[in-house]
């Protein structure tokens, strides 16, 4: 699968599928998540970027109220519903969340007419890298200047998530909507989960020598059902036990206070939250004092806590980690919600091909998938480009 997408190519499959032009083509990004897991719904920190893979949708308005979705991938030709029918019930597969986008727009009071649409994208799904935030957000994008609704990056941010919580029914935070719409070629996005501020932190990988590379486990999870929303459920117990709004409030002086207040489990889950906030702070400070090459003790300690602590990962993400560390790896973690996915590894360039080959090589020695291996630097977030 190609990373990049071509805008007049997304046009073209338009054209070839509906008869005519489309009004514009807008794209959003995945994500990688530097650090900062499970923090987003505890109103903590997070530090991701936006990768150089990204959805793309083409639509032309009709001025009826019907729409028409076909994507590229999905199997299910044209998908044709009246949108003065659409209710949550009614939205399924993958049409749910350009379905769902639509239906949180008009919620809010936007008027939004009937449209075609074509979906691309090459962001791989299940993988950890924020596929469905990719199609939301190039949605989102794409009829807050279709029906010159207004809404700020943030107001976007909050309709994705909305999407994904009421319509998709996975009860996740803010972090991928904020990357894929927030983010800026070269740079994370550093943001503070409970105001919604966010600062850009400059992350030139290569002026330092250094790539990420993402380790896809092909691992496939769903973050609609089991282990995200039991973790959240937790932080939530956490949060009430020790009397605060959200774990955010929880600082790591206060955690030996905390242990004796708190069921063992509950205290591991607590702990992971309360230190990846300390750690994400940490990596925006050694970030800014000694650039890259100096943050990736931190990534590794993520990981240990999320592994350890929080129990979302797994025995293939947990491998990529130690092989890529084991080769030259400055540091290295899980991203994303867990439960299989991606890991990433801050790698100098020059140690590429040997992390690669070692990685791959303790897949198969340990009779799992091939993984999918690539580097990603930061890009733009969502934007029109057609
Ligand atoms: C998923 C969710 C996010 C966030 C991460 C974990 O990607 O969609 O909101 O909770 O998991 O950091």
């Amino acid at each position: 699968m190609s990373a990049s997408i071509d805008a007049a190519q997304v046009a073209k499959a338009f054209e070839a599928a509906y008869g005519t032009a489309p009004d514009g083509v807008w794209s959003a990004p995945g994500r990688v998540n530097l650090i900062g897991e499970h923090t987003d719904y505890n109103e903590g920190y997070v530090l991701p970027f936006a990768i150089d893979r990204a959805a793309a949708v083409a639509i032309r308005l009709r001025g009826d109220t019907t729409a028409r979705l076909v994507s590229s991938y999905g199997n299910q030709g044209v998908v044709t519903v009246d949108l003065d029918t659409l209710s949550r019930d009614t939205m399924s597969g993958w049409t749910a969340y350009p379905l769902g986008v639509v239906w949180v727009m008009r919620q809010l009071g936007i008027t939004i007419g009937g449209f075609d649409l074509y979906l691309q994208s090459t962001v791989p799904s299940g993988a950890g890298l924020s596929s469905s935030a990719a199609i939301e957000c190039a949605v989102a994008t794409a009829f807050n200047e279709l029906a010159s609704a207004g809404l700020g990056l943030n107001e976007l941010v909050l309709v994705g998530q909305r999407a994904e919580n009421e319509v998709v029914g996975a009860p996740t935070g803010i972090l991928d909507q904020s990357a894929s719409l927030l983010s800026t070629d070269g740079h994370a996005v550093f943001l503070d989960c409970r105001t919604q501020e966010s600062k850009l932190v400059p992350l030139d990988l290569a002026a330092a020598g250094l790539l990420i590379l993402v380790v896809d486990t092909k691992v496939s999870h769903s973050h609609a059902t089991g282990g995200y929303s039991a973790r959240r459920a937790s932080c939530e117990l956490g949060a009430e036990v020790l009397g605060v709004r959200a774990l955010r409030d929880v600082a790591a002086a206060e955690l030996p206070e905390a242990a004796g207040l708190l069921d063992e489990e509950t205290f591991r889950r607590v702990r992971h939250i309360v230190t990846e906030n300390q750690r994400v702070l940490d990596t925006v400070a050694v970030l800014d004092d000694a650039g890259p090459a100096a943050i990736g003790a931190l990534l590794t300690a993520s990981h240990a806590s999320m592994r350890d602590d929080f129990e979302i990962s797994c025995a293939e993400l947990d491998l990529a980690v130690d092989k890529a560390l084991a080769h030259g790896a400055l540091g290295a973690r899980m991203t994303g919600g867990g439960f299989g996915g991606s890991a990433i590894a801050l790698i100098p360039a020059a140690a590429e091909e040997q992390v690669r080959a070692a990685v791959v090589h303790a897949f198969a020695e340990a009779g799992f998938g091939v993984p999918d291996i690539f580097a990603v630097s930061p890009a733009p977030g969502a934007r029109r480009i057609h």
